[in-house]
């Protein structure tokens, strides 16, 4: 088999159609755009780049996005201060504190101050219980994103074997419960996992999210699986490789991410499609 590309890329420009008419929808109902709020502690060069999308992506479908850049010697005080300002003020409907923070800030303590309706990253401990029991408020980014994909690979996860390779809080856990909630059977693995190969030939649905460039081989995938591959990996010679060894795997999968053009795009589109929400939920 010969897999087919799911590309994020064109998913994403659809997605984000989506939510530029929902952005004109909401503007004629209550006058004003949904408001994004980016924080950037740090000169952190990938982040940087990440969070000027982010403004950028707010932008072009009508939404007014705003970044907030801070020194990174930024105290923990000065961004909680911050973040509970944009909490009080009305024209605010989305908060995202760009992630990694400078070792002098504790990142619990910063997600943790975020208004839970606010919240468009999804990473409160409000929204991730939500979420793990069954009633989701906002949902992570990229797993929402990912499931997006699945559903214009037109997958049956009801009944179907899910593995889940990463449990961070960011994309491996949410992804586990929202595949739980569309009724697949559902595991977790990690890097620790023993025979990591015979648990993902299981998977009929295969979540790669561990952060290891080609960790996973083209004899681990079942013949047919759809293969999602949320790495973003910087090999030795500079080059961007996802966790999956893609060009072995597109022999086995029915359905294949590529990287770059999969999940990154996913997580924009999706960002913006949860600010529009955390707007309408507010106002509605
Ligand atoms: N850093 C890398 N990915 C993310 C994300 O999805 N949200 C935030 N806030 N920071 C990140």
């Amino acid at each position: 088999m010969t897999a087919q590309i799911l590309d994020g890329k064109a998913i994403a420009q659809k997605v984000r159609e989506e939510v530029r008419e929902g952005v004109a929808r909401f503007v004629s109902a209550y006058g004003r755009p949904p408001g994004l709020d980016v924080l950037l502690v740090g000169e952190d060069p990938a982040s940087v780049i990440y969070t000027r999308n982010k403004e950028k992506a707010s932008h072009e479908v009508g939404m007014r996005g705003r970044l907030h850049r801070l020194p990174a010697d930024t105290g923990e005080d000065e961004l909680l201060r911050r973040i509970a300002e944009l909490n009080a003020d009305a024209s605010v409907d989305g908060i995202l504190v760009q992630l990694p923070l400078p070792s002098q800030i504790r990142e619990a303590r910063v997600l943790d101050a975020i208004d839970p309706g606010k919240d468009v990253d999804g990473f409160h401990p409000v929204n991730a219980g939500l979420l793990a029991t069954g009633r989701p408020g906002l949902v992570p980014c990229t797993p929402k994103g990912s499931m997006r994909l699945l559903a214009e690979a037109g997958a049956r996860l009801e009944g179907a074997r899910a593995v889940v390779v990463g449990r961070s809080n960011i994309v491996g856990k949410p992804m586990a419960q929202l595949l739980l909630a569309a009724h697949a059977t559902v595991t977790i693995a990690h890097s620790r996992t023993r025979d990591l190969a015979t648990v993902c030939r299981e998977a009929d649905i295969l979540v790669a999210a561990v952060g290891r460039a080609r960790l996973i081989k083209g004899d681990w995938i079942k013949e047919g699986a759809v293969v999602i591959d949320v790495g973003m990996n910087r090999t030795e010679d500079g080059k961007l490789a996802g966790d999956v060894d893609f060009e072995a795997a597109k022999a086995r999968a029915s359905w294949i991410t590529p990287v770059p053009g999969g999940v990154g795009p996913m997580t924009i589109a999706t960002l913006l499609e949860n600010t529009l929400r955390a707007a309408r939920a507010r106002l509605g």
